[in-house]
């Protein structure tokens, strides 16, 4: 009897729990549908931040950088990255550079295909590296415009390493060789480590990546002064807004 008196309410307390809880999981999918359906509704306002927790997908990549990881990593490859970045851009920087004969893996080939155009930053012993070797014939093969960035190294002492010409085919070496040669004639940015200007490097690369998506036809993001990206030497861009 004592346990009887015990059940009952419990087994009336019960349903009403779970009606409760299913009432208010309810409300809790209205609630989220309501927000997704006003997303949708209102895709370009800005005060409205499309929530993570569904997909957000990534950003296209749009300027691919070559560099020799061991060389450049921490130095020019980062500083230009850091502008690009700082200016809108999404660039790619390949941080599988220092493996050297590593075939080239789909999420490079991807950023590959998404850039419109390549920054190469030779440096003196680029030519040491296949993995950049391809990727330059990559974009070459691709028709991407170039940037080339000469650092510490002058044009015409690009060169394909012995050791290269060594283990590749003579088609491959050929390959490589031809893409420097193609390289070397491009006009591009001179860069001395001992005595150049960094900040003016880094500004230098966003003027010429500008002027490479304007020929492109391409927009370029928009900057003003006091947004982040803004770099005083680089002027307002106004393009890009229209
Ligand atoms: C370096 O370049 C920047 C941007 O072009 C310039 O404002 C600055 O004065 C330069 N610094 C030196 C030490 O020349």
């Amino acid at each position: 009897m004592f346990l009887l008196r015990l059940l009952l309410p419990l087994c009336l307390l019960l349903p009403l729990d779970l009606l409760l809880h299913y009432l208010n999981h309810r409300s809790t999918i209205a609630a989220v549908r309501e927000t997704s359906l006003n997303l949708r509704s209102q895709p370009h306002h800005p005060s409205v931040q499309k929530p993570c927790w569904i997909k957000c997908p990534r950003k296209p990549f749009n300027i691919f950088l070559v560099h020799r990881g061991p060389d450049t990593k921490e130095k020019e490859a980062a500083l230009i990255y850091d502008y690009l970045r700082g200016s809108g851009y999404f660039p790619f920087l390949d941080v599988e550079s220092l493996m050297p004969g590593k075939k080239i893996p789909d999420g490079i080939d991807e950023a590959l295909r998404e850039s419109k155009l390549g920054v190469i930053i030779f440096s003196p012993r680029f030519g040491e590296s296949r993995h950049c070797l391809d990727e330059l014939v990559r974009l070459m093969e691709m028709g991407k415009p170039l940037l080339p960035i000469f650092c510490d190294i002058e044009p015409s002492e690009l060169r394909v390493a012995e050791y290269c010409m060594g283990r590749d085919t003579a088609e491959k070496v050929k390959e490589y060789r031809d893409a420097l040669d193609e390289a070397k004639q491009v006009q591009g940015l001179r860069f001395q480590r001992s005595t150049g200007n960094w900040s003016k490097l880094g500004r230098d690369t966003v003027k010429a990546v500008d002027g490479i998506f304007v020929e492109l036809g391409e927009e370029c993001p928009p900057r003003h002064e006091g947004s982040p990206g803004f770099y005083p030497g680089l002027g307002a861009t106004s393009f890009g807004q229209g």
